[in-house]
C-alpha cells in the first residue's frame, strides 16, 4: 500500500425532505442577505418541483439569488463563461447546483473561474491547479458522476472534454433525496449505474499490492450497485433501492476506493474522447462500451486481479485462470446489456468515429493513459477494435 492524504469536507444530507435545508446551509456558510447563483439544467428540476422547493428555501432564509438554467449534458465552457459573467456582475458569494453531474460540474467550474484572473480554460488545458473557489452546495437529481462529493470537474470545449480538480472544488454541502431519482429516464438510470461502477473499477484495477481493505469494500459496493441497479431499472419508484444507489454513487467517486493505491482511469480517458466527439453520447453508456474492451486488452498484465473480480464481484469461476477472467468480463458485459446499455460502438451509434484521431487525442495531454497497463495511442487503437 502507498502513502496517501485524504481530505473530504463535503457535508452530506441524505433522505426525504432534506432539500428544504438548503437555505439554512447557505446562511451558515455565507450569511443571510447574501447573493447566490442557482444553476440547473433543462427541464427536469422544474418539472419535479425541486427547483421551486430550493428557491423557496433560499427565500425563506433571506438569501437573494439569480438563476442560470439550461445547462446541457456534457456541459460546455461557453456556459461556464456565461455563469462567470453573471456571477461577477451580481457579486455572487456562493453557488447552488440543482441537478446531475453536468450541472454540478458547471457550478464548480464557475466557482473556480470567478476568482481567477486568467482564462478559465487554462485549468483544463494547461493543468493550472485551482487554488480559490466560491463555495458550492449541491442538490443531487441523478446518482452517477459523483460530482457532489468529488474533487473533479469535467467540461467540454472545442472538441475536447477535459478535467481539472483539487480538494477546494469539493462542494461544502450536498443534499441527496432519493425521491428525486424517481423521474429518471431508463437511459440515465443505466448510465448512472455504469458510471458509478466505473468510478470504483478505475480504482479497483490497480497494480498496487496489499489492498485487501479497500478492495473488499469495492467488491461489496459493486455487488450492491448491480443488485439495486436491476431493481430500479424495473421499479423506478423504489425508494430503498434508490437509496443504496444514491449512497454508492456518491461515495464511489469521493476518493475512498482509491486510498493507498495507484488508480487507472484509462476507460474514462477513452470515453471522454468519445463523448467529446459526439456530445449526444452519454458518459455512462460510453463506459459500457469501453470497459469490457479495455479489460479484454489489459487483463494479462495482472491476471490474479481479474480472477478476483470474476469470482468476488461477478460470481463466476471456471477451470482455468484465463477462462475465469473471460467469464468475468462476459458476465459484466451481460449485466450492462441487462441494464439496457449499448456494448458496441455500433450500438452506441459511434461506429463512424475515427479511432486513430481519438486515440491520438486521448494521449495528447497526459502522454499515456492508465496505470494498470500504460496505454499509448497504438494500444488505444487496439481497444477501439475490441469495441466493434
Ligand atoms: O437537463 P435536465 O432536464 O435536468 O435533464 C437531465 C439531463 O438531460 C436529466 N436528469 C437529471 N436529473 C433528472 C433528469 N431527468 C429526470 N429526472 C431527474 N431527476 O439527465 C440528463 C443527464 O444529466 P447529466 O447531469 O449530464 O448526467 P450525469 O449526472 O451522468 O453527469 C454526466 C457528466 O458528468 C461528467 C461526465 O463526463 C458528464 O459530462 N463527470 C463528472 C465527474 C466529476 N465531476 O467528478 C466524474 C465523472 O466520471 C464524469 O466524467
Ligand atoms: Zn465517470
Amino acid at each position: 500500500m502507498e502513502n496517501f492524504e485524504f481530505y473530504n469536507p463535503t457535508k452530506l444530507f441524505f433522505g426525504r425532505g432534506q432539500e428544504t435545508r438548503i437555505g439554512s446551509l447557505l446562511v451558515e456558510k455565507v450569511g443571510t442577505d447574501s447573493q447566490v447563483l442557482v444553476v440547473y439544467g433543462g427541464q427536469s428540476a422544474k418539472k419535479s418541483g425541486l427547483l421551486d422547493k430550493v428557491t423557496s428555501s433560499l427565500k425563506a432564509s433571506g438569501i437573494n439569488f439569480v438563476e442560470l438554467g439550461d445547462v446541457r449534458p456534457n456541459p460546455t465552457y461557453e456556459k461556464v463563461k456565461e455563469g462567470v459573467v453573471l456571477a461577477r456582475e451580481k457579486n455572487i458569494q456562493a453557488i447552488v447546483a440543482v441537478g446531475g453531474g453536468s450541472v454540478i460540474d458547471t457550478a464548480k467550474a464557475i466557482a473556480i473561474c470567478v476568482p481567477y484572473e486568467g482564462e478559465g480554460w487554462d485549468f483544463f488545458e494547461k493543468g493550472v491547479v485551482p487554488k480559490k473557489a466560491l463555495p458550492v452546495a449541491c442538490v443531487l437529481t441523478l446518482p452517477a458522476a459523483g460530482s457532489e462529493q468529488s474533487k473533479r470537474i469535467v467540461i467540454s470545449h472545442q472538441g475536447r472534454k477535459l478535467g481539472t480538480g483539487s480538494d477546494i472544488v469539493r462542494p461544502f454541502a450536498s443534499i441527496i433525496n432519493p425521491e428525486f431519482f424517481f423521474t429518471l429516464p431508463p437511459k440515465q438510470v443505466r448510465a448512472g449505474v455504469i458510471d458509478m461502477m466505473s468510478h470504483i473499477m478505475e480504482r479497483y484495477f490497480t497494480q498496487t499490492p496489499n489492498t485487501d481493505f479497500i478492495s473488499g469494500q469495492a467488491e461489496a459496493a459493486l455487488r450492491s450497485i448491480m443488485k439495486n441497479g436491476l431493481i430500479v431499472r424495473k421499479d423506478s419508484q423504489n425508494y430503498e433501492a434508490w437509496s443504496q444507489i444514491g449512497l454508492a454513487g456518491s461515495f464511489a467517486h469521493n476518493g475512498f476506493y482509491g486510498l493507498g493505491q495507484k488508480e487507472d482511469w484509462a476507460c474514462h480517458g477513452i470515453e471522454h474522447e468519445i463523448s467529446a466527439w459526439d456530445e449526444t453520447i452519454t458518459h455512462g453508456e460510453g463506459l459500457a462500451v469501453v470497459t469490457p474492451a479495455w479489460m479484454t486488452y489489459v487483463w494479462k498484465e495482472n491476471p490474479s486481479r481479474f480472477v478476483q473480480f470474476a469470482q468476488n464481484v461477478m460470481g463466476v469461476k471456471e477451470d482455468t485462470e484465463e477462462k475465469t477472467v473471460l467469464a468475468g468480463i462476459a458476465a459484466l458485459k451481460n449485466f450492462f446489456k441487462e441494464m439496457g446499455a449499448p456494448v458496441t460502438l455500433a450500438e452506441l451509434h459511434a461506429e463512424k468515429l475515427d479511432p486513430q484521431e481519438l486515440a491520438e487525442k486521448a494521449v495528447k495531454i497526459p502522454g499515456t493513459l492508465g496505470n494498470f497497463k500504460k496505454l499509448h495511442s497504438e494500444d488505444i487503437l487496439k481497444i477501439f477494435e475490441l469495441m466493434r
